[in-house]
């Protein structure tokens, strides 16, 4: 039976009410990358950063999983072969929706990071500057997010799936960000039927073979229901 990878995006947990980064109201809308989303700006105002993690960690532990979310957990329980969802996304509601594996290769908001020895932790609701890590004490805490320049978590485990998927799904993802944007290439190299499933066509929609446009709580559970009732 063939295995399925889903990649999503920030598009997915849009209907829960988290922000989406480059729909007009987005985060980058808000924010500058720079600031708030690099080592660099880190290192610069690390107040700021914080800040700006903490506001969205407060906000998604608040979030409710939508229908999207649950339509993937049921399609994890009921397909004959495995599912695996590797998320763009730091929030939790995959998870929150039943999912279970998932792969966070941007990191999540609930995790925190010791910058001076690498040690993780469960991430207080707010973070302060200087915070010491629970191991080492270093005042080197920082959000286990992964920030433009680093290289994301998990790539070989990802890449070892891909290499085997028969079918890939790209989810509210506008398909811009490297390297999850090109994960589709590897499905494609690996014989696979690939879905592009967003609000609107992604940058890279020209390479699936199967497209869908609309909510994801309204096109992500009818093409679970599809694929369930094949089988
Ligand atoms: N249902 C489905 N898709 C949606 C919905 C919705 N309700 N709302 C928005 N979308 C789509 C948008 O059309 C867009 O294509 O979700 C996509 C969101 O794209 P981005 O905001 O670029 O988010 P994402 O693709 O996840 O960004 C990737 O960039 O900034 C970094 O690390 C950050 O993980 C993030 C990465």
């Amino acid at each position: 039976m063939e295995k399925i990878v889903v990649l999503t995006g920030a598009g997915i947990s849009a209907e829960s009410g988290l922000g989406t980064f480059r729909d007009e109201d987005g985060l980058w809308a808000q924010h500058r990358i720079e600031d708030v989303a690099t080592p660099e700006g880190f290192a610069r105002d690390p107040a700021l950063v914080h800040g700006f993690y903490n506001a969205r960690r407060v906000q998604a532990a608040q979030a409710q999983p939508n229908a999207a979310h649950r339509a993937l957990a049921q399609l994890q329980r009921d397909w004959p072969g495995e599912v695996i969802i590797v998320t763009q996304n730091v929030d939790s509601l995959h998870e929150a929706g039943g999912a279970t594996g998932v792969i966070h290769m941007h990191g999540t908001l609930a995790g925190a990071l010791c910058a001076a020895c690498g040690h993780r932790w469960t991430a207080p609701p707010e973070m302060t500057v200087g915070e010491p890590c629970p191991a080492c004490n270093a005042p080197s805490a920082r959000p286990d997010v992964v920030w433009f320049g680093e290289m994301p978590y998990h790539m070989d485990q990802i890449y070892d799936h891909l290499a085997e998927v028969g079918i890939f799904a790209a989810i509210g993802t506008s398909g811009q960000v490297y390297p999850a944007a090109a994960f589709v290439h590897e499905a494609i190299a690996a014989g696979a039927q690939t879905v592009e499933l967003n609000l609107e066509p992604s940058a890279g929609v020209s390479s699936y073979d199967e497209t869908h446009f609309g909510p994801a709580t309204e096109i992500v559970p009818q093409w679970v229901d599809r694929l369930l009732g094949r089988h």
